[in-house]
C-alpha cells in the first residue's frame, strides 16, 4: 500500500521503517524534507521524505504521527483535499507539555483529538489506534513475550478493517474494536495513567492486556 507517515519523531521513525520493511511504499511527511534527510536518523532510512502535502497526496492511507499540539497544523499543511476519502490512522495524543511534567490533556471527557481531527477533515476516514503503547511495541508487540491488547476507534467500518489488517501485519493479535470515534476519548485519557506507570516501572516497555472470562 502507498502510505504517508506524517511525523519524524520516534513514532514516525518506527512506523515508517517497519511498514517499509513489510513491503509498503512509504513516504514520510515533514516541514523541511531536506533538513530532515540530513538528520542522522533519517540519512539511511529506506523511505522517501517529502512535504506533508506531497506525502499525503501520493498516499492511499495516511498515518498521523505528529505531536498532539501541532496535529491540526500538520494536517492543514497536508491539505484537506489530499486526505479526502483516505483512511487517516491517528496515533497522536492530546498532551500539553507547556506546564512541564506530567503533561495535561488539552481535550478530554466530552471530546477527543481524534474527533477534532474528524470534524476538521470530514472527508478523511479517521481511525484512532496505537496511541496507547510506546513506539517500539507498536511495531514489535511480540517483544513483550506474551499477547497484549490494542484498540481501534472510528466511524467507518471499512476504514477500521483496513487498519486492523495493518495492525495484524505489525504483529498485533488482540485488537479490540471499541466502536465509533467517540470511543477515542477513553484511549486518549489512558495517557495520564500510562505516564505514571512508566514512571513507577522506569520503562515504557509495557502494555495493556485485557483478560476476559472464559
Ligand atoms: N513516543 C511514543 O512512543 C508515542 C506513543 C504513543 C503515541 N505517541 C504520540 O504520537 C505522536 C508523535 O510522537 P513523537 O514523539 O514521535 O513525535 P513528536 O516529537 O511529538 O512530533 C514530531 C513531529 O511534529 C512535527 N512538529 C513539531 N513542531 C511542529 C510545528 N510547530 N508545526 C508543525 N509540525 C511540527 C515535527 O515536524 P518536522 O518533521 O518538520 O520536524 C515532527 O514531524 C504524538 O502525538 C505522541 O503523543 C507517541
Amino acid at each position: 500500500m502507498r502510505i504517508a507517515v506524517l511525523g519524524t519523531g520516534g513514532v514516525g521513525q518506527a512506523i515508517a521503517g517497519r511498514l517499509a520493511e513489510l513491503g509498503h511504499d512509504v513516504t514520510v511527511g515533514t516541514r523541511d524534507p531536506e533538513a530532515t534527510r540530513n538528520r542522522p536518523e533519517w540519512q539511511d532510512a529506506q523511505v522517501a521524505v517529502d512535504s506533508f502535502a506531497n506525502a499525503a497526496a501520493a498516499a492511499e492511507l495516511v498515518v498521523n504521527a505528529a505531536g498532539g499540539t501541532v496535529t491540526l497544523d500538520v494536517l492543514e499543511q497536508a491539505g484537506a483535499a489530499n486526505l479526502d476519502g483516505k483512511v487517516l490512522l491517528d496515533i497522536s495524543n492530546p498532551l500539553d507539555f507547556s506546564g512541564g511534567f506530567p503533561p495535561t490533556l488539552f481535550v478530554k471527557d466530552d471530546d477527543s483529538l481524534a474527533e477534532t481531527i474528524q470534524r476538521e477533515h470530514p472527508g478523511a476516514r479517521v481511525v484512532k489506534t496505537l496511541n496507547t503503547l510506546t513506539n517500539a511495541l507498536m511495531i514489535h508487540p511480540e517483544s513483550l513475550g506474551e499477547e497484549s491488547t490494542v484498540f481501534v476507534s472510528g466511524d467507518d467500518p471499512r476504514a477500521k478493517e483496513t487498519v486492523v489488517g495493518l495492525l495484524e501485519q505489525l504483529g498485533h493479535t488482540d485488537v479490540i474494536d471499541l466502536g465509533d470515534l467517540s470511543t477515542a476519548r477513553g484511549v486518549e485519557m489512558w495517557l495520564p495513567l500510562w505516564l505514571r506507570i512508566m514512571g513507577a516501572l522506569g520503562t515504557p516497555s509495557f502494555n495493556l492486556k485485557i483478560v476476559r472470562e472464559g
